[in-house]
């Protein structure tokens, strides 16, 4: 379904749109004169429904658009916030001020779409939870239920795991292998559910006897954990912490040098998602390098576990995150929304963490800087030598893990080098390529 709002108000359009989009289920389509919606009418005459102002301006857009529709005997709804005496028998006309709810129940009648169905859809009873907040957790602080399908838009919910009954591992391992994404708690339990689950893995993660391949396979979660809830509802305390506790998780393998030759073959052969195994080789690799320079601080460890964990954190796909310079973008088959969310990703990594209490200028120059560009939108992949320097180790690290995890590139260390010498032109780029000339134990 496909609505076209004409709104020149930013905020109220961003307003309807969402709702419009959530309750309603229609794609909107943003419109900002009359002209402008006539122009796409023409050869689009199948829009669903029509919401405008009723002037823009200096523009009747109402009148504009309802003239217009008449004359080619088109049937469209319209839907016209403002009152317009001239327009009331062809148009659903709302005097202001009106609120929002209202125009969004009448466009989801005019849609075709039940009361019923709206209510179901603004308040949920059960809300999916990804199969992977299950990894970790052995009981569960509430009710458990699958989702079965039993006709168009109709669902029902099965208990399948009993509040504080005991689970084993392999009953989630089955849903999965049966290609479940998602279990399901009542929508009251949401936020209880993920707290119990964020908090039995930062006990895990805080346990020093942890074993390493257990650890980077709960770390793992946790970076998925983080990304799945960042995209939902940003930075809360829970968050905060999940993330925290798996940083810290990180940049304890990694200060723990004796291992560093074993822990890279774990990280290599580990099943995780490629995401995070990335950021962690790319914290390692980063911090390796760092290590070799005379201006190393044992606190950057921190500091690049840190940048690492966030620097790809809005990206979802697999595909996303092997994206790697402009003409990467057009290997898979991703939408322009999916393309967007690649090319901002250094930018919009640098906003979410201002939320985060431990922002600093240095993170943010790393995650704008991350492609070799300084504002943080698309790639520079010959970045110039004026960037900020940890934001140097980091393309460097980053770019050396991109090639290893390829598996069309060949793994001999020594061409993997020549072929990043040969990518950069940047003096300090070189230098810092060749520090991984050395032997990595
Ligand atoms: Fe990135």
């Amino acid at each position: 379904m496909q609505t076209i709002l004409i709104e020149d108000n930013e905020k109220l359009f961003r307003l309807y749109s969402i709702n419009l989009n959530t309750y309603a289920g229609t794609d909107v389509i943003d419109r900002k004169s009359a002209r402008e919606a006539i122009e796409l009418l023409n050869i689009l005459p199948n829009i669903d429904l029509i919401i405008t102002r009723n002037k823009i301006k200096e523009e009747n857009t109402a009148e504009d658009i309802i003239n217009f529709l008449s004359s080619k005997n088109i049937d469209i709804p319209v839907i016209v916030l403002g009152e317009n005496k001239n327009i009331e028998e062809q148009a659903i006309i709302f005097t202001e001020p009106v609120a929002w709810e209202t125009v969004i129940k009448k466009s989801a009648q005019v849609l075709g779409i039940s009361l019923e169905d709206l209510k179901k859809k603004i308040r949920p009873e059960y809300v999916p939870i990804n199969i992977r907040f299950f990894y970790d957790i052995s009981e569960v602080p509430c009710d458990i239920y699958i989702r079965i399908k039993q006709g168009i838009g109709e669902y029902q919910f099965i208990k399948r795991i009993h509040s504080k009954d005991a689970f084993a591992k392999d009953l989630i391992e089955k849903y999965e292998e049966q290609g479940l994404h998602d279990l399901y708690v009542a929508s009251d339990y949401q936020q209880y559910f993920v707290t119990f689950v964020t908090n039995q893995i930062i006990q895990k993660l805080e346990d020093d006897d942890l074993e390493t391949n257990e650890r980077i396979s709960t770390t793992a979660n946790a970076y998925g954990i983080v990304n799945d809830q960042l995209a939902k509802i940003g930075f809360d305390e829970s968050i905060v912490q999940l993330s925290d506790s798996a940083i810290n998780s990180m940049s304890k393998m990694i200060k723990e040098k004796s291992d560093l030759g074993n822990l890279l073959k774990m990280l290599f052969s580990s099943k995780i998602s490629y995401a995070y195994q990335r950021a962690h080789l790319r914290a390692v690799l980063g911090n390796f390098i760092l290590s070799k320079q005379n201006w190393y601080e044992k606190t950057l460890v921190d500091l690049m576990s840190f940048a690492s964990f966030f620097a790809d954190i809005t990206l979802k796909s697999e595909a996303q995150h092997k994206i790697h310079s402009r003409d990467d973008l057009e290997k898979y088959n991703l939408s322009e929304d999916e393309k967007n969310t690649v090319i901002y990703h250094a930018k919009n990594a640098a906003n979410i963490l201002k939320s985060h209490p431990q922002f600093s200028d240095y993170l943010e120059m790393i995650m704008l800087q991350q492609h070799g560009r300084k504002d943080g939108i698309g790639f520079d992949n010959d970045p110039p030598e004026d960037l900020f320097p940890v934001s140097k180790v980091f393309i460097i690290a980053d770019h050396f893990v991109y090639l290893m995890l390829d598996p069309n590139v060949p793994k001999v260390k020594k061409d993997v080098l020549d072929t990043l010498l040969e990518a950069y032109s940047g003096e300090s780029y070189h230098k810092l390529i060749k520090t991984l000339e050395f032997k990595i134990e």
